[in-house]
C-alpha cells in the first residue's frame, strides 16, 4: 500500500473528510469522478428533458415553475461540473462530445433496464419522454424523493467538497421537494385561486 493510500484509507477510518487531489489514490478518484459525472450528467439531461415543459404548461404560473425547475437542475449540474473540473476532469471537451446526446430520447415504452444506451452517464430514467402535464407533475414527484435519498447519502461521504455541495442542494432543493411532495400545493399563492374557480366552473356554478 503507498503512502497516499494509507494516510487516504486512515483518515477516512477517523472520519476525516478527504480535501484535495493529492489526498486520494488514483483508485478513489476514479470511482469518484464516475460518480459525480453521473450526477452532472443526470441534472444537466434531466434539465433539459423539462425545457419543452415551459411552454407547454397549462398557465403562466406552471410555466415560471417549470423555469423555475429548470434553472435550478442547470445550477445543479454547474456546481457540479464545477467540482469535477477542479479534479482536473475537461467538463468543457465532455459537455461539447455530449451536447446534443443530451436531448436524446428514447420510446417510452421501451425497456432499457440498467443497460446504458450512449456513454454519457446519466441515469437511465433521463432516456425516457415525458409525453403528458401529468407525466412531468409524476416525474418530478418521484425524482425529487429519488434525488432526496442519493444527496443524504453523498451527505455522508469522504469527497468534503461533494458532501458541502449536496447540503447546498438540499437546502435550496426544499423549496421545490415541498411543492412536489405536497402536490405542487407549494405554488405561488396566485394559482390557488385559479384552481378553485376551475372547481366551481367544473361544477357549473361559475365561469371563469
Ligand atoms: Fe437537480
Amino acid at each position: 500500500m503507498t503512502d497516499v493510500a494509507g494516510q487516504m484509507l486512515a483518515k477516512i477510518e477517523r472520519g476525516v473528510r478527504l480535501e484535495s487531489p493529492g489526498e486520494i489514490t488514483p483508485e478513489y478518484r476514479e470511482h469518484l469522478v464516475h460518480l459525480m459525472t453521473m450526477q452532472a450528467d443526470s441534472e444537466l439531461a434531466g434539465g433539459y428533458g423539462y425545457v419543452p415543459w415551459i411552454a407547454k404548461a397549462p398557465t403562466v404560473e406552471e410555466k415560471h415553475v417549470v423555469a423555475q425547475i429548470v434553472k435550478d437542475e442547470l445550477r445543479h449540474a454547474a456546481v457540479m461540473y464545477g467540482l469535477l473540473g477542479d479534479l482536473g476532469f475537461d467538463v468543457a471537451g465532455h459537455v461539447r462530445r455530449y451536447g446534443e446526446i443530451f436531448t436524446m430520447r428514447i420510446e417510452a415504452g421501451a425497456d432499457i433496464g440498467t443497460r446504458r444506451i450512449t456513454s454519457d452517464k446519466r441515469v437511465n430514467i433521463f432516456y425516457y419522454p415525458i409525453d403528458t402535464w401529468a407525466d412531468f407533475v409524476f416525474f418530478n414527484f418521484c425524482m425529487d424523493r429519488g434525488a432526496g435519498h442519493q444527496l443524504e447519502d453523498v451527505r455522508g461521504c469522504s469527497w468534503g467538497p461533494w458532501a458541502r455541495a449536496s447540503r447546498g442542494s438540499s437546502r435550496r432543493r426544499s423549496s421545490t421537494s415541498a411543492t412536489a411532495s405536497t402536490g405542487w400545493s407549494g405554488w405561488p399563492r396566485t394559482r390557488r385561486p385559479t384552481t378553485r374557480r376551475r372547481r366551481r366552473s367544473a361544477n357549473g356554478t361559475c365561469e371563469r
